[in-house]
């Protein structure tokens, strides 16, 4: 008799409501934050089929704990947690992979981007009248809140230039608040970069089609709890999302970093020759010093800046440093025998000398791709 009770049972969902709109929100050290995120979007989102996905990349302070435990009471609340990677574009977009709603919000953890803005971003997009809207801090109705004035025209500068160099009018490419189409986001997955922090310009910039671009005005707000990860490396990283959305098209950008590594070495060299004669060491010693010193400069440069994502540490370095001499070694064989080759054919001095250099150059670069730093 009781079992057939149990049977009977409807089998119901939880939720009855199917998902509409799932809010991304990529999170390092916020587990001050995280609950009353929680919160404000329980109420700004009711009557909608909802959930929020805190992308969280192991965070020391245990916000990805902190998750676990509101999860277990709320079916709207969902963890993903990456272990050895770092990244705010990169865990967005795994983020967007890990949700089948159809419409995508993505927002900050640290309670900076107003909840109040978030229906009219996802109206925007759910009644298809556009295929993104973003969350804008520079039209009327918007603002920065409590920025300080250098950081104001700093920011002000990084959007015009993104502006120029992605080619797009929206006010505020720097935006992480946003809500797409899942179409929208699928179509540029192929040829989203992921790197840095400026995941919509990154969207914008490798989508196919142009896309239909909806504004919504927001008050930035002033953060309460846990730091921002400004910094240096998000600047550089902004940077290096620009130039491959840019001539990246044409040139690998690592090759480009590669060639200007190479570049500043040819100083180094001839620095360090010009202190070995003036030492009064023989010509032969001079060169070879300089040679030495050349090529580890290289090296040390190269790992921290042209293959910084697959940086050698610890012992790593020793052997990468031989393999990257030996590499070297090989490249300037073929250097000097391309070289000596085309000047034998009549090729005028320096255009034999150019094309030996760029060989070399190709080949070091193709080799310690492959092997010092392969992946
Ligand atoms: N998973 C993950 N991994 N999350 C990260 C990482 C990371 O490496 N770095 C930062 N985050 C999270 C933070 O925890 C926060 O939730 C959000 O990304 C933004 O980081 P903040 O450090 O607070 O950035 P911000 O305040 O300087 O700038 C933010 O707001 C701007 C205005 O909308 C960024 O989101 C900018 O992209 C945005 O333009
Ligand atoms: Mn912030």
């Amino acid at each position: 008799m009781h079992h057939e009770t149990a049977l009977a049972d409807p089998i119901v969902s939880v939720d009855t409501l199917p998902l509409e709109v799932a809010v991304v929100v990529p999170t390092l050290n916020e587990a001050a934050n995280v609950e009353r995120l929680v919160e404000k979007l329980t109420n700004v989102l009711a009557g909608r089929g909802w959930e929020v996905l805190f992308v969280d990349d192991n965070s020391p302070d245990g916000t990805s704990d902190v998750v676990r435990r509101i999860a277990r009471t709320s079916r709207h609340v969902r963890i993903v947690q990456r272990v050895g990677r770092r990244g705010l574009s990169s865990a967005v977009i795994e983020g967007v992979l890990a949700t089948a709603a159809p419409v995508i919000a993505v927002m900050d953890g640290d309670l900076q981007h107003s909840e109040d803005a978030l229906p009219r971003l996802i109206d925007a997009v759910a009644s298809n009248d556009a295929d993104i809207a973003v969350g804008t801090r520079y039209v009327d109705g918007g603002g920065v809140g409590e920025w300080s004035a250098l950081r104001v025209s700093m920011s002000q500068f990084a959007t015009k230039i993104g502006q120029i160099a992605l080619r797009t009018k929206v006010s505020d490419p720097m935006s992480g608040f946003f809500a797409m189409r899942r179409e929208a986001f699928d179509a540029a997955l192929p040829r989203l970069s992921a790197i840095g922090f400026k995941i919509l310009a990154d969207i914008l910039a490798s989508s196919p089609t142009p896309l239909r671009v909806a504004e919504v005005p927001y008050q930035f707000r002033t953060r309460e709890a846990g730091e921002s990860k400004i910094g240096a490396r998000v600047i550089a990283e902004y940077a290096e999302l620009l130039a491959e959305k840019t001539i990246g098209r044409f040139v690998p950008v690592r090759l480009l970093k590669f060639l200007m590594v190479g570049g500043l070495g040819v100083f180094v060299h001839l620095s360090v020759l010009w202190a070995l004669l003036t030492a009064g060491n023989s010509f032969m010693m001079a060169q070879t010093g300089a040679v030495v010193t050349a090529i580890a400069f290289n090296f040390f440069l190269n790992n921290s800046f042209t293959y910084a994502d697959r940086k050698l540490k610890g012992w790593a370095v020793l052997g990468g440093l031989a393999s990257f001499y030996a590499i070297s070694a090989v490249g300037a064989l073929a250097n000097i025998g391309i070289g000596t080759w085309l000047a034998g054919q009549n090729e005028r001095w320096w255009v034999a000398g150019v094309a030996g250099v760029l060989v070399g150059a190709i080949w070091n670069f193709a080799m310690s791709s492959a092997l010092t730093w392969r992946k």
